[in-house]
């Protein structure tokens, strides 16, 4: 008994002295643990009297409770201790600027294309999307481009060995963004507003400036009293508003077989303002795209009443514009993911 008194003791005073956590657990393995004091004390047990075994059992359990319970009570106070100090050494600096993930950069075509349909969308025009995988009849026939007719010959595209459906012959990669006038007409009906981007494909050989990848964007109003005078405006509003300058444009006969009359758009020279210099050729003018008045034969193939409604379209390489804008001077950089090259955006 008094040795489980005088153990009791010398561990609670010894407790007071410990300052880390591994001081107490040596502690507690020396005096509690498995093969520790308490445990040789009461090895005793078995030679003791019968009457004396009980009492000196019990006291041996208490002591044994005391001293978890104070070790559970140090332990705790030793982790907050420990906690506070690591606390105060691993300090972290919310307010430092923190590690800058690399994020990659617009491309330029799609920084153009966002401001094409901002303008446009701000006049009215709604954006439109088509299939890029198209069917022979959209992308020639339904614009009056029979199977025998020489304009086929104008944009040669890639086949698909694979029907459309019965109706609308072969699949094919779409040549141009055109396809989908008739493809909106069918679907809305007049009047319409629309401006179509989108990427085109065609089997051509490439030079600095010609992709057999490259985008387009595509016009379409459709609606009352419709002329050529409304052309005028808008794409002189638009290019004002895209080059952030007056830009003045002019029409010249031109022939596709989904317009009638047929155009060539071109705008004055950015650079001379007109005058003439190197980049126009001494000119004055920039090539800009394809326009007119949507052929009757377009507006039946999209379900419009020709009598009633009358419109114009129009298409331009938006791969052409980028490289206007950035001084772009080779077409094929445009899709080379070469990142020196798209790091400049
Ligand atoms: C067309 O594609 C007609 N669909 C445009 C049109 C629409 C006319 C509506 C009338 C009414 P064109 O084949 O000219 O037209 O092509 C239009 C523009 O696409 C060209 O002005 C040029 O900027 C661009 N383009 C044509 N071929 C290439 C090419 N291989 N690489 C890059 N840009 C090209």
């Amino acid at each position: 008994m008094n040795q489980l008194s005088t153990l009791l003791d010398s561990a609670l005073s010894q407790l007071k002295t410990i300052t880390t956590l591994a001081e107490l657990t040596d502690l507690e393995t020396k005096t509690i643990g498995r093969k520790g004091e308490v445990t040789e004390i009461l090895k005793g047990l078995k030679d003791m009297p019968e009457d004396q075994r009980k009492e000196f059992g019990q006291k041996a359990n208490e002591t044994k409770k005391t001293l978890e319970a104070a070790f559970t009570g140090k332990r705790t106070e030793l982790e907050i201790v420990e906690m506070n100090k690591k606390l105060e050494t691993e300090t972290c600096d919310i307010t430092e600027p923190g590690i800058k993930p690399k994020i990659g950069t617009l491309h330029p075509i799609s920084k153009v294309q966002w401001e094409v349909e901002n303008i446009f969308s701000q006049m009215g025009f709604s954006i439109m999307d088509g299939p890029e995988i198209e069917s022979e009849y959209y992308n020639f026939e339904g614009l009056n481009i029979p199977s025998y007719h020489p304009a086929r010959d104008m944009q040669d595209t890639f086949f698909i060995n694979k029907q459309a459906d019965e109706k609308h012959g072969n699949l094919v990669l779409r040549t141009h963004t055109s396809p989908v006038q008739v493809r909106t007409m069918q679907k809305y009906g007049a009047p319409l507003r629309i401006i179509v981007p989108g990427r085109v494909f065609r089997y051509e050989a490439t030079d600095a400036s010609h992709d057999t990848t490259f985008d387009q964007v595509e016009g379409l109003l459709i609606d009352k009293n419709i002329s050529l005078a409304h052309l005028k405006g808008v794409l002189e509003e638009f290019l004002t508003r895209l080059f952030g300058k007056k830009v003045v444009v002019r029409f010249r006969p031109g022939y596709f077989p989904f317009v009638e009359p047929g155009l060539e758009v071109d705008f004055s020279c950015l650079l001379c303002e007109g005058k003439g210099c190197r980049v126009c050729k001494h000119s004055g003018w920039m090539e800009f795209m394809g326009a007119g008045m949507v052929h009757e034969n377009v507006l039946k193939a999209g379900g419009i009443d020709p009598v009633v409604y009358q419109g114009w379209a129009f298409g331009f390489g938006l791969t052409r514009l980028v490289m206007m804008r950035y001084g772009i001077d080779d077409i094929r950089l445009l899709k080379s993911s070469d990142p020196r090259f798209l790091e400049q955006f």
